[in-house]
């Protein structure tokens, strides 16, 4: 009868529209990805082995803390290592000086407890773990002083853990 296939076809043509915005959706949400990865959201930072607190001294990555460069080739920009190791209540080295343009490569571990490096202006917020490594890659395009802090609740002095990165020209 009439009336009863309008009714079908009415269904049905809502049933395309839905599954229609629930198709855009996914390619949306698919292209966000993409596009985050593509961009600032990449930097998400990744296990890189194991480092015993008691023993990192006796590590090529974390005898000397600090700013190494590995990289100068002609034509691209530097890449650097940073390496850093948190304690009750600072960071190691407490103050990182990198070139604008620089790709760093931060690795990061904890000589004690949990604590947080978190850069405050980027989207770089990472825990650091006793006994883990945790790594990601960053490139600062604009010169400034980036304040450091320590997100993680680790005890009386927490709000005092601050650290500095300062890009330069
Ligand atoms: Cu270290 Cu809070």
């Amino acid at each position: 009868e009439p009336h009863h296939d309008a009714t079908h076809e009415a269904i049905a043509r809502w049933e395309r529209r839905w599954l229609n915005a629930a198709g855009l959706l996914l390619v949306l949400f698919l292209v966000l990805i993409a596009y985050s990865l593509a961009t600032e959201g990449g930097h998400i930072a990744q296990r890189s082995g194991r480092a015993a607190p008691d023993q990192l001294t006796a590590l090529e990555l974390f005898a000397n803390p600090g700013v190494t460069v590995t990289n100068l080739g002609a034509g691209r920009p530097p890449e650097v290592q940073v390496s850093v190791v948190a304690q009750s209540y600072a960071f190691n080295p407490s103050e990182i000086l990198l070139p604008v343009g620089a790709v760093a490569t931060f690795y990061l571990t904890s000589r004690d407890t949990q604590h947080g490096f978190q850069v405050e202006g980027t989207n770089i917020n990472v825990q650091l773990i006793p006994g883990e490594i945790s790594r990601f890659t960053y490139t600062f395009r604009d010169a400034g002083v980036y304040r450091v802090t320590c997100n993680e609740y680790c005890g009386i002095g927490h709000h005092n853990m601050l650290g500095t990165i300062r890009v330069l020209y």
